[in-house]
């Protein structure tokens, strides 16, 4: 079997054709203080604490064929990020999801990556004492990425499991609520690329996997899919691997990998909304399964995904017909 070249087919099939759409938002939309407008025209007030403190929570759900994948699952996680963050949406969930369609709508795509979040926001006066910020939200919508093209998925990536960082620990950032502290995972990708590597894996303190910059791991041996249990984000993609292995008849644990168990692997993937199942090949030099390119597994869980999405698998068709007002914000 090989793996479907997703990235190719999704702009070149009709099926995920542009649907008409206002010049302005040919390179994405944007709703930032209240209001839509082209992505090049969306704005952060350089006091916002999102922005000077990574004082924010918040999520990516994404589009592909016309239909968003999963939004109540994304909703719900982000609630719950806010929640664990002390933050408070200044939109309800219903105004939340409105406010997104209506970002894709506005750039007619089909597949796209959809971004929003709240944040501290300013301080409503000077007296930093007080600490009473006005919450913000933002938000946009950009043509949809994959953290790892067709050329790389079909071949696997080459990981290293980085030695000079830990994912940050659980009891300093929750990892579980979707957040802006990225500098472990920024650095760990820039020492894999120094060791001649593309993409990195995080440990904890124990030297479990984690997981890895945007994406969560899964390793797969003897037919058994593993992934982590804890000290990573409960990923939508990985939910959504844990329902096609139920439908391939896969068993899955859910549990703490140690780092050797993914340089023994017989496969290994990342998943995320920004790429969907992404296949791993190489880990710190070695070949996963001596094999040459992704596994059997990991290539039908990849082709799964995209097909089941094209289809509409969890997804709600956006309505790029019905016209709204740009100005109601
Ligand atoms: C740190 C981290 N882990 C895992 C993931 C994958 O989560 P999801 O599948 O919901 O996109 C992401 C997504 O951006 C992430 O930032």
């Amino acid at each position: 079997m090989h793996l479907i070249e997703a990235q190719k087919i999704i702009t070149s099939d009709p099926k995920h054709a542009r649907a008409p759409h206002a010049a302005e938002y040919s390179h994405g939309s944007a709703f930032t203080q209240g209001a839509y407008k082209p992505i090049e025209q969306g704005v952060v007030p350089i006091t916002d604490s999102g922005f000077i403190h990574a004082d924010a929570a918040y999520d990516v759900v994404s589009a592909s064929a016309g239909y968003i994948f999963r939004m109540e699952d994304h909703i719900k996680r982000f609630t719950a990020s806010c929640e664990k963050f002390a933050l408070v949406n200044p939109y309800t969930e219903e105004q939340t999801v409105e406010i997104l369609n209506n970002l894709v709508k506005l750039t007619g795509l089909k597949d796209a990556y959809i971004w929003w979040a709240v944040t501290r926001g300013e301080l409503s006066d000077s007296d930093r004492v007080k600490l009473e910020y006005v919450n913000k939200f933002y938000a946009f919508v950009t043509p949809y990425m994959f953290i790892h093209g067709d050329e790389m998925r079909t071949r696997g990536a080459k990981v290293k499991i980085s030695t000079d960082y830990l994912r940050i620990p659980e009891t300093s950032v929750d990892p579980t609520a979707k957040n802006f502290h990225w500098m472990d995972m920024k650095l760990s990708i820039l020492e894999a690329r120094t060791a001649g590597a593309e993409w990195s894996v995080l440990l904890d303190a124990k030297g479990n996997l984690t997981e890895a910059p945007g994406c969560n791991i899964f390793i797969i041996k003897d037919d058994t899919l593993k992934t982590p249990n804890s000290g990573c984000l409960e990923g939508i993609t990985r939910q959504t691997v844990f329902e096609l292995a139920e439908e391939l008849g896969l068993r899955l644990e859910v549990t703490k990998v140690p780092s050797e168990e993914l340089l023994e692997a017989d496969e290994a993937f990342l998943t995320s909304t920004a790429g969907g199942v992404m296949p791993v090949s190489f880990v710190d030099g070695r070949s996963l399964g001596g094999q040459n390119g992704p596994g059997e597994l990991t290539t039908q869980l990849h082709n799964l995904y995209w097909e089941k999405r094209w289809n509409g698998w969890l997804g709600e068709a956006i309505d790029y017909e019905t016209p709204f007002s740009v100005s109601a914000g």
